[in-house]
């Protein structure tokens, strides 16, 4: 019943009949316009705006109902009916609202590069919290998405998809660009950087450490009152954080698939998993990144 969106944006340029690039950036097709993309480098920032900034598949809705148990345990957050419309996408114009009749604290998810994202953010008052994810468990994550999910291809095979992954020809370009783009670019912004992989080894450090990044002084309760609603067994139960209140055919299976460090042993011949550090090595040698496998 799901039924996949093809077709183009205007004055985007189509790569392929699901993605559509623009400056540099590959966008699944109809959920945005270069227009309004062009218009983030008028968006009025406010001191308060919380941003989380992801890869695909790398931890999002689960930081984002991290970020939002936080601003709601600490008061002053006004409700909305879930967490998509509670964080919207800053780059989709589907059901988009009116952010500057929004009340503070805005917050706003986003898969965007940095040349993409309003310049305003380069004032270093309002926040970004970046989350990066290995990108061999990032990679298969993707691959299951992409079969449960209508705004993108179907895979013809894994095989098939990890080329396509490796090469950056997937929604939201490649994760190596992407992760180099956002972490040499760090001192420009008021940044914190976390790992999905140090959410899943310690959830109630992370939820400490975003407290701390966000100036919410919360009580070792609130703390951990926080990381009950934010893990993976609550959240497939919360209809507010699981995105299952989007329509059938819009998507098929489950945000929350399994939610572990290293599925990609089940997914990764020892040829591929070489190819990816090899891509690693190659384009993010010099980063002295911390990367967890497993
Ligand atoms: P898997 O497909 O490996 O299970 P995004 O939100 O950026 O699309 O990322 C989705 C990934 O985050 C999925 O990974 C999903 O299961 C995982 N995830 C979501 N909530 C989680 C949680 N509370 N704990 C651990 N992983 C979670």
């Amino acid at each position: 019943k799901l039924v996949r969106k093809r077709g183009g944006s205007q004055n985007m340029e189509q790569i392929n009949e699901y993605i559509c690039r623009y400056k540099n950036y590959n966008f699944a097709t109809g959920l945005t316009t270069a227009e309004y993309i062009d218009s983030l480098q008028n968006f009025q920032i406010r001191d308060s705006d919380i941003f989380l900034v992801t890869y695909p598949k790398s931890g999002t809705i689960w930081t984002q109902q991290i970020i939002i148990s936080i601003c709601e345990v600490s008061g002053g957050l006004n409700e909305y009916p879930n967490n998509l419309e509670q964080m919207p996408w800053l780059e989709y114009t589907e059901g988009r609202p009116d952010y500057t009749l929004r009340p503070s604290p805005r917050l706003f998810a986003s898969h965007l590069s940095t040349a993409l994202m309003p310049p305003g953010l380069k004032d270093k008052k309002a926040k970004i919290i970046y989350v990066m994810r290995n990108p061999k468990d990032n990679a298969v994550s993707y691959y299951h998405f992409s079969k449960t999910f209508s705004g993108l291809e179907l895979p013809k095979s894994f095989e098939a998809f990890l080329e396509q992954y490796l090469s950056g020809n997937v929604a939201g370009s490649s994760w190596f660009d992407h992760v180099k783009d956002w972490h040499s670019k760090k001192d420009q912004y008021n940044i914190l950087f976390l790992t999905y992989e140090d959410m899943i080894l310690d959830l109630k450090a992370a939820v400490t450490k975003i407290c701390g990044f966000l100036g919410k002084n919360l009580s070792e309760e609130a703390i951990e009152q926080v990381v009950e609603k934010c893990t993976f067994k609550t959240m497939k139960k919360d209809p507010k954080a699981n995105y299952k209140f989007l329509p059938q055919e819009k998507m098929s299976g489950d945000f929350m698939r399994k939610g572990q460090i290293g599925d990609w042993k089940n997914m990764l011949s020892a040829a591929q998993s070489e190819r990816v550090d090899q891509i690693l090595q190659q384009k993010l040698g010099d980063l002295s990144l911390k990367l967890i496998w497993e």
